[in-house]
Parts: C-alpha cells; sequence; structure tokens
C-alpha cells in the first residue's frame, strides 16, 4: 500500500477508498511521522470565523514566505490521540480539552479559532478518513496534531490577516527509545523554557524551537530529555522539553502548579484526578530541586510520552537514580489506569472519552 499520495494536496470526494491496513509492522512504531491518507483545512480572515474546511490528501501545503507562522512564530500546536478498542472501534481522548486549549493559546497569540464544536468535529473527520492508521489494541495509537497558524502575508510585524486551521495525524508508538523503561533526564542550568508574562503555558510553536539546543546537547550525553526550573529563582521545577513532572514522596503525588510558565498539560490534568480517585494524595505546588532528588519516586505525563518513569536525574553533575532503576509502583499504576481508560478496557465514568 502507497501512505498518501504526496505533493499538491487534492480535495477529498470520497473516504470509500480508505481500507483496513494490512501491511504496517505494528510492533515497530515508535513516535516519528507516518505519512498517512487525509488532512483537514480550513481557513479564515483576522475577524472572521472559521468554515466547516475540507479533507484534503495528505500532502505539502503553499505558504506565504512572508506568512506569520514563517516570519513571526504565529502559530500553535496541539496534541492529542484516538485508541482502537478491542471491538474495533475508535476512542479519542478529551478533544475538548485540546479545543479549549486551542482556544485559550489563540487569545495569547492574536489568533482566531476554532470553536469547541468544530475542533472536535474536524478532529472526528480526519480521524475517520485515516482510520486504517489506527494501530491495533494495545499496538500503539493514532496522534492527532491540530496546527493553527498565521497563514496570511505580513511584513512589519503585526497579527496575519489569515489563519489556516489544520489537522494531520499519524501513527505512533513510544515516545522515547526506552519505550516503557524509566528515563534519564538532565536538569538545564543554563537556558529556560519560560518566564513569568511569556508563552510557556500555551502551546505556540515557539516554546518547543526554544529548547532543541539543550535537548539536543542532552541527548548527545545520553539523556532523554531536559528538565528545566524557574528562571526567576533557579530553584523551583517547571517541566520537561516536552511533558510535565510528577515526584512522589511518601505516597503523596506532588506537580508543579500551574503558574503561567508550564504547559496545562491534559494528560497532567487526567493523572491527577485519576490519582486522587484511587486514594492519592495529589498536591499542585512549588517543588523545589531538591525534594526532587529525594523523592521517592519520579514520572512524565503528556500526551505522547503518556505515563513515562524517571529512572534518574542528573544536575550539577550528580546524578540520582530512582527505585533500582524499575518502573515506579506509582507511575506503573497510573500508566495502567490512565491507558486502560484510553483504549475502553475501564469503565469511563467521568465521560472522558469519544467514541466515533
Ligand atoms: C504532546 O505530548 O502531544 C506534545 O505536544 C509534545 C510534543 C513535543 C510531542
Amino acid at each position: 500500500l502507497t501512505s498518501s499520495t504526496r505533493g499538491e494536496a487534492t480535495l477529498l470526494s470520497d473516504t470509500s477508498e480508505t481500507f483496513e491496513l494490512d501491511d504496517i509492522n505494528w510492533d515497530d512504531i515508535g513516535f516519528g511521522l507516518v505519512p498517512t491518507d487525509y488532512m483537514y483545512v480550513s481557513k479564515c480572515l483576522k475577524g472572521d470565523n472559521f468554515s466547516s474546511g475540507e479533507l484534503l490528501r495528505f500532502g505539502n501545503i503553499e505558504l506565504s514566505p512572508s506568512s506569520g507562522i514563517l516570519n513571526y512564530g504565529q502559530g500553535l500546536f496541539e496534541g492529542l490521540k484516538a485508541y482502537r478498542k478491542q471491538d474495533g472501534s475508535i476512542l479519542l481522548f478529551r478533544p475538548e480539552e485540546n479545543a479549549l486549549r486551542m482556544r485559550t493559546g489563540a487569545e495569547r497569540m492574536c489568533m482566531p479559532a476554532p470553536t469547541v464544536e468544530q475542533f472536535v468535529e474536524a478532529v472526528k473527520r480526519t480521524v475517520l478518513a485515516n482510520k486504517r492508521w489506527v494501530p491495533p489494541t494495545g499496538k500503539g495509537s493514532l496522534y492527532i496534531r491540530p496546527l493553527l497558524m498565521g497563514s496570511g502575508a505580513v511584513l512589519g510585524l503585526a497579527p496575519a490577516p489569515e489563519y489556516t486551521f489544520l489537522i494531520f495525524v499519524s501513527p505512533v508508538g513510544n515516545y522515547f527509545k526506552e519505550g516503557l523503561a524509566p528515563i534519564h533526564l538532565i536538569i538545564e542550568n543554563e537556558f529556560h523554557r519560560a518566564t513569568p508574562g511569556g508563552t510557556g503555558g500555551v502551546k505556540t510553536v515557539g516554546n518547543y524551537a526554544a529548547v532543541l539546543k539543550a535537548q539536543s546537547a542532552a541527548k548527545a550525553k545520553g539523556y532523554s530529555d531536559v528538565l528545566y526550573l524557574d528562571c526567576v529563582h533557579k530553584r523551583y521545577l517547571e517541566e520537561v522539553s516536552s511533558c510535565n513532572v510528577f515526584v512522589v514522596k511518601n505516597s503523596v503525588i506532588s506537580t508543579p502548579a500551574i503558574r503561567g510558565t508550564i504547559l496545562p498539560g491534559i494528560t497532567r490534568k487526567s493523572i491527577i484526578n485519576v490519582a486522587i480517585s484511587q486514594g492519592f494524595e495529589v498536591e499542585e505546588r512549588l517543588i523545589s530541586v531538591e525534594e526532587l532528588l529525594d523523592a521517592d519516586e519520579v514520572f512524565c505525563t503528556g500526551t505522547a510520552v503518556v505515563v513515562s518513569p524517571v529512572g534518574s536525574i542528573t544536575y550539577l553533575g550528580k546524578r540520582v537514580s530512582y527505585g533500582d532503576r524499575k518502573v515506579g509502583v506509582v507511575s506503573q499504576q497510573l500508566y495502567t489506569a490512565l491507558t486502560k481508560l484510553q483504549m475502553g478496557l475501564s469503565e469511563d465514568k467521568l465521560g472522558w472519552t469519544v467514541e466515533l
């Protein structure tokens, strides 16, 4: 099977040609782009509303060299996943939360945004058009990447005159090469991810470009990723480049509070609820690096990383290991509870899943 028609995007008039996939090795997928069949595109002018949009063959898009996104980074992205249930049906996890977060981010970045209904509808249409790419239960998920960008031309610094809301998808497996094994983090001392009053709390594209330098240096030294401290005191935990962080001490679970400099993760919020419902005490507060180093267990959460146990943290040249490098008990318990819900393997009492 060919995965897509590349190059010029063509309008989808009939999805009946999509068929069940049979030649992908689902055991081998990691977290990289596998081009799929269709993408969703909707445009609107500044001050207008987004139209209902259309499904196009997945392919390159045309952008003015002078577009707001290319020149001034006026753009946001989202990330959510679709899971295949054992009966073959497909589940989305809390898509309204991504829609709301995109709307908050759009306000900060001076962009119009799709309504929650438009966002969820567009996600559903995109997933259904690509349903053959949703991995079998237990083999991964379909990662959904909505983008909102200033696509109109600007030269002087100003909000773009036109905006594009685009969604593409890719089947994915584990985010870190370690798979579900504990990851190894290094605390960054020189660079910071966000500043008070900045854009650290929204999912703007520039937040992610800004962490590449430290991440590349860390990976070159064998670490999985970088953990950031606050830029004022250089002492309190913020987040990892692509996920939130939690610490466990004496069965109390703590995570940095949302104060504008860390991303309000949907997995973070869901894990807090799941942990409370399982009887854990959960605190959202300032967490010092000393507390982190003294924790019983550390784990990260995110759509892409799900729940990733941390095996060691290196700070100022000193390495602290957790749980004999095995997956911590609390991390494992929360990972299992969350993924069972997402895959439709346990009862969804909170109405978090949306069946397609
Ligand atoms: C996600 O978890 O969906 C993210 O947006 C992180 C990204 C850097 C992969």
